[in-house]
């Protein structure tokens, strides 16, 4: 027996099954992680043209650096890539706001219609015109990086067209060009499991996961870099004009916060509390409420709880002295109203939970968790 045939265990026993190989394997067979992007072409009167496309991947070759794309035959991206020879494929960061816009620009409208609902900005190319004489379509400014190509090959069947393109640049934002040149971990860039339909891509979400009480939820953090550089990285994240979080470091201690136009009532916190570890630091995190609601929610359920003991024993005194003990009504009246405190706060944690998500992952993409 090879060390690869290894005695079964109960795990390596239970068997895989064999998925039949269909048409699109890497979509109906499996899954498979593909880039979510949005490529930016111009129309026949210059106008910018934003759709979002997964099938997009480098296709490697010992001469020059090449991507493969392929689009439905009746696509406008297709029609203007071969007209003018030329798209920029913009890498979105995996915000939930881009991937809504990014369904809706991917409704088969006119140009105009689609565009009208874009969030996203554009920035003009440095590159020269396209083949029909057309500007050379524009940079998203909100994306991460920008690869701006010219069209080399293109192939057609009844459904679909393929096209071989060169990238001519890569344009990225000079922050991720620092982490890239040193070797920092990157950017949270969507991905997903291959186009469906509009309503029904398969888009991964890195799951939060989070341990203890669900309440007020405790996480831990390992990572090989002293506490000094964690603090200085989280300094520097929170500085960037883009952050999507604000936050204050004090000590070892990192507060983190929603920017105050999006704090609501359920807004979480994170604390962070950085310390040295043999491998470098840990980070003990706690997601919470805002401390006011926090004190508000203990407010209520202290006083419900003194009403209940307060109500025990003045019940249970008047019983023993002969009377009646209705007051032990109080208390049996607030365990019901400990529940309903407890069943908003969980509610509310429900709605805060896409801010939650934001939240930790900032700590994740600062972290390289
Ligand atoms: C996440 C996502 C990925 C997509 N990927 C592709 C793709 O790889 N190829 C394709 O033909 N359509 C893809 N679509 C659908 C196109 O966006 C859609 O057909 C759109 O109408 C094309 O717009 P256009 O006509 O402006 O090019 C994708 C849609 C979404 C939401």
């Amino acid at each position: 027996m090879t060390s690869s045939e290894a005695a079964p265990t109960a795990r390596s026993r239970v068997p895989f099954v064999t998925v039949p190989l269909r048409p699109r394997f890497f979509q109906a067979s499996a899954y498979f992680p593909m880039p979510i992007v949005l490529l930016a072409t111009r129309g026949p009167d210059g106008a910018t043209n934003l759709a979002p496309y997964s099938l997009c991947f480098p296709h490697v070759r010992d001469e020059g650096h090449f991507m493969v794309l392929v689009t439905r035959s009746a696509s406008k991206t297709a029609t203007n890539l071969a007209r003018s020879g030329r798209v920029s494929i913009n890498f979105i960061p995996d915000k939930a706001e881009y991937l809504d816009n990014a369904r809706l620009l991917s409704a088969a409208l006119p140009t105009a219609d689609k565009m009208a609902q874009s969030v996203f900005s554009c920035l003009p190319s440095e590159l020269a015109p396209g083949r029909d004489g057309s500007a050379a379509p524009p940079l998203v400014a909100e994306a991460i990086q920008v690869f701006e190509c010219k069209l080399v090959e293109a192939s057609a069947n009844a459904d679909e067209q393929r096209f071989l393109l060169e990238v001519e640049a890569i344009r990225m934002q000079p922050y991720w060009a620092r982490v890239l040149e040193s070797g920092r971990p990157g950017p949270r860039l969507p991905v997903d499991y291959g186009f469906r339909r509009a309503t029904a891509s398969w888009m991964t979400r890195p799951r939060v996961v989070a341990s203890g009480p669900r309440l007020r939820p405790r996480f831990t953090l390992a990572v090989e870099r002293t506490p000094e550089a964690v603090l200085e990285d989280f300094r520097e994240a929170l500085a960037r004009s883009d952050a999507e979080v604000i936050g204050k470091v004090r000590g070892a201690v990192i507060q983190l916060a929603m920017p105050r136009a999006q704090t609501t009532t359920w807004s979480p916190t994170i604390d962070l509390s950085v310390e040295a570890a043999p491998h470098g630091a840990t980070i003990y995190g706690r997601i919470g409420p805002q401390p006011q609601v926090w004190t508000t929610f203990m407010f209520f359920h202290l006083v419900i709880a003194m009403l209940g003991i307060g109500g025990l024993m003045w019940g249970l005194g008047q019983a023993l002295s002969g009377g009646s003990a209705w007051p032990v009504w109080i208390a049996v009246a607030a365990l019901p109203l400990h529940a309903f405190v407890a069943g908003a706060a969980f509610i509310g944690q429900g709605l805060g939970a896409e801010q939650t998500h934001r939240l930790r992952s900032f700590v994740d993409d600062v972290l390289g968790a």
